[in-house]
């Protein structure tokens, strides 16, 4: 679970770890050199967190649960995984469909969770497919399969990249856009500048402004347009450049099905409130969540809130249709979470207080339950899909689901 960044020092990395840091520092600084001095934010982050060997995800430490930097929702409860499989079910039934491609797994326990309600559903997918950028994780994920659900093994398939034929079925990423790379930008009485890494003289890491290039340019001068005002003076916030060619690639491996992304995040006139005008990048280190991206390279998390906004024009402009939008609270329970609490609280009493716990860590407002959101992309779907029976939010998106976006 993704808390709000406070201020108390970090606990000081082993000495192993601190090497481990060191040497990724020095990649980065080689790349600063090469770069003239100055790198964009984006570029920082991918160091960061995807440099093979060193990059935060890349190498082999400890990053989920209670002993590593964060948690997330699959890891809090098998709950999450076997409401989601329930939304997956009627999806695959829906499209006659036979293959589940999940983006950035983790650890593996979510493909494990889903895969075995989806076998007690009799729903199973022919292929659930695993596209995971980290070497490290893809390990991870074997292990973690092969250990709990050694009969489904056969099924899962590791890809290098998206398949090359398109697919009848559902994509899944949970948390995972909020990984993707973002640009930071500032708005200032010289105009729209970019904050930047540079090295200090002592070759430190640390923040410099340039001047905005087109690109960024072009995306805030239409988040300005689509807000109808200008974004206050100094006001910082991100913009991430990969997010809508990886929406417009994705939609192109859906023959007929639906992605489910499933993050902390907002729809456009949120994200870029006035109010919200430090941005919404976060950092992980051991479960502490604090706002300097630069310290630590390669052990901590960086993060930023996802523009839901984005995502969906991203997927319209690519031919998909939003198929819903609302919050993990009400995407769970219209998939049927309290009936799944209710079986096996049913099964097992002597776990119900660590149920209704789990559950509520997923659901309540002050916990994961309304920050993070579920938005669904799809094509070839008549049926209404069942997470989004309780609260359908897709207005607030703000984008007209006929309209393409230039
Ligand atoms: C915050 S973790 C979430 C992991 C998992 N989904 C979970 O909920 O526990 C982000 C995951 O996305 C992966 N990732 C990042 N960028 C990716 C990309 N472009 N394609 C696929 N996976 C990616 C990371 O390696 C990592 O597995």
């Amino acid at each position: 679970m993704r808390r709000s960044a406070h201020h108390a020092p970090l606990p000081m990395p082993d000495p192993s770890a601190a090497e481990h840091s060191t040497r990724l520092a020095e990649r980065i600084r080689a790349a600063i050199g090469r770069a003239g001095g100055r790198l964009p934010f984006d570029r920082y982050m991918a160091l960061a967190l995807y440099e093979p060997g060193l990059g935060y995800y890349s190498a082999g430490q400890r990053r989920f649960g209670p002993a590593g930097d964060f948690t997330t929702a699959p890891l809090i409860s098998e709950l999450f995984a076997r409401t989601l499989a329930q939304q997956v079910a009627q999806i695959l039934a829906a499209v006659d469909g036979g293959v589940v491609l999940e983006l950035g797994a983790g650890t593996g326990q979510m493909a494990a969770d889903l895969l075995s309600e989806l076998e007690r559903l009799e729903r199973l997918p022919e292929r659930y497919l695993i596209l995971e950028v980290s070497a490290a994780l893809r390990q991870e994920q074997a292990q973690t399969i092969a250990r709990t659900i050694p009969k489904l093994r056969a099924r899962v398939e590791w890809l290098d990249r998206l398949p090359q034929t398109p697919l009848r079925g559902a994509v899944l990423a949970n948390e995972v856009i909020d990984a993707l790379p973002v640009k930071r930008f500032q708005t200032t009485p010289k105009g729209l500048q970019e904050q930047v890494v540079t090295l200090t003289e002592d070759k430190t890491l640390a923040w410099a402004l340039t001047p905005a290039g087109p690109e960024l340019g072009a995306a805030v001068a239409n988040i300005e347009a689509e807000m109808g005002s200008r974004l206050p003076p100094d006001y910082v916030s991100e913009w991430c450049p990969q997010l809508a060619p990886w929406i417009t690639s994705l939609a192109g491996t859906i023959e007929a099905g639906t992605a489910l992304f499933i993050d902390y995040g907002y729809p456009r006139a949120e994200y870029y409130h006035p109010q919200r005008h430090m941005g919404t990048m976060l950092c992980h280190y051991r479960n502490r969540v604090h706002d300097d991206p630069l310290t630590l390279p390669g052990l901590q998390d960086i993060t930023a809130f996802v523009d839901f906004t984005l995502t969906a024009q991203a997927g319209i402009k690519a031919g998909l249709e939003v198929l819903g939008f609302t919050t993990q609270a009400h995407f769970l329970i219209g998939a049927g979470l309290p009936r799944l609490l209710e079986a096996e609280t049913a099964r097992t009493p002597e776990h119900a207080v660590e149920l209704a716990q789990q559950a509520k860590t997923l659901l309540f407002p002050g916990q994961m339950g309304e920050r993070y959101k579920v938005l669904a992309l799809g094509r070839g779907i008549s049926l209404p899909l069942s997470g989004f029976s309780w609260i359908d939010f897709s207005n607030r998106l703000g984008c007209d689901h006929s309209t393409v976006i230039n």
